[in-house]
């Protein structure tokens, strides 16, 4: 079953493998409140697989919410047993994967953007999981695969898609992929950028909702996409990447809402009492590595990030806590980037969605004969 009032998020994070992780999601959370946050990919199996440890991949603490799982795979049982075995833990949304092109998942597990060339597959996978859900399910897709690439290929992806299942609101990361010759990095850089073909589904599917995403690397070009009538826009490795100057203005810029006012070093004093929490309950848990690692671009284009950066590379080879590496590396950044709130977003191409309807590829014509 499928809730009945669903509006898709103003703003999310995007699932991204080995980085939105639970650390990551701990530190963008305390930046921003509303910001929709996406899982990493996490495969059915493993989640059918790992029954008895499901806590290690599916436990967040409450305060990530609004918190998106995504899910990945071709195997109808899994995919309806994963459900199931995820409901206990609250996810508000359930997103399942057609857009990874790695070998591993596209290739050897047949799943990810290779099913953009099954859209019966996708709509019977989609229906299943609703099925085992009470939250709304969801796709994340690309615009094409291989050369299957044109505007009206991806209508009858999304046709049938939308018509076979339950699922009304698509993310769109507006590049296709190519299954052979690319590295996942390259599939995420190399085919171009196509908005168009985003703005047409607006267009020609007006009773679904679609969620922009791919390249969008500042809060203009966030609300630029929203001002042309994006429903949602997710951000990947900018909000990554620069965490403080994506996320520090995403509750006031695009949500109308109030900043938290923290300072960055206020963020890190919290975040230093999760991280070190985290270190002392788990022997062999994750590494302080692993928690630094999101901190990586926290400084992002700030006097003291390139010293910063250094000493950050020798102290997570000494420091056992997390008190101790900040004491041995927040040296190097100036008092006043630490003590001051969010600021002035930086600008971005905020146009560049301006005259996005003058390109848009000619309307899809359903042939509903053809289609289903
Ligand atoms: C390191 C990394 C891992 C990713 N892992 C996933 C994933 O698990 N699931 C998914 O749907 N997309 C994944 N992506 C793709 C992003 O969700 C997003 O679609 C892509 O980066 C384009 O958005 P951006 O230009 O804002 O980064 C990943 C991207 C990166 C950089």
């Amino acid at each position: 079953m499928v809730a009945d009032h669903y509006s898709p998020p103003l703003f999310s994070v995007a699932p991204m493998m080995d980085w939105t992780d639970h650390h990551y999601r701990t530190l963008a959370r305390l930046i921003s409140k509303h910001a929709w946050l996406y899982t990493e990919m996490l495969a059915a199996e493993t989640i059918v697989y790992q029954k008895g440890n499901l806590d290690r991949f599916l436990a967040y603490s409450p305060d990530q919410h609004p918190i998106v799982l995504q899910i990945g795979g071709s195997n109808l049982d899994n995919l309806a047993k994963a459900t199931e075995l995820a409901n206990a833990y609250c996810y508000d949304e359930i997103n399942f994967n057609c857009g990874c092109p790695s070998p591993r998942v596209a290739g050897r597990g047949c799943f990810g953007v290779r099913l953009m060339l099954d859209p019966k597959f996708v709509a019977e996978a989609i229906s299943l999981i609703a099925a085992n859900t009470n939250v709304p399910v969801t796709v994340k897709c690309r615009i094409g695969v291989d050369d299957h690439d044109s505007y009206n290929e991806l209508c009858d992806f999304i046709y049938k898609v939308s018509s076979l299942s339950p699922a009304k609101h698509f993310v769109i990361h507006s590049r296709k992929a190519l299954l052979k010759g690319l590295s996942p990095a390259e599939n995420r850089s190399i085919p171009p950028l196509k908005y168009e073909y985003f703005y047409g589904l607006l267009r020609d599917f007006p009773d679904l909702s679609f969620t922009i995403n791919g390249g969008i690397a500042s809060i203009d070009e966030v609300n630029g996409a929203l001002k042309a009538g994006a429903h949602g826009v997710m951000v990947g490795r900018a909000a990554y990447n620069n965490p403080w100057h994506i996320l520090g203005h995403v509750d006031t810029a695009i949500y109308g809402a109030s900043s938290s006012g923290l300072t960055r070093r206020q963020v890190l004093e919290k975040y230093q009492v999760y991280g070190d929490s985290v270190l002392q309950r788990y022997g062999l848990g994750p590494s302080l590595r692993d928690i630094v690692k999101p901190l990586l671009g926290f400084f992002h284009s700030e006097p003291g990030n390139g010293l910063w950066k250094r000493k950050a590379d020798s102290a997570v080879q000494t420091c056992t806590t997390i008190k101790s590496f900040f004491e041995e590396t927040l040296v190097a950044i100036p008092d006043s980037v630490l003590d001051s709130a969010v600021v002035k977003p930086q600008s971005g191409r905020g146009d560049i969605f301006a005259n996005i309807y003058s390109s848009l590829p000619p309307p899809y014509r359903t042939r509903e004969e053809d289609v289903i």
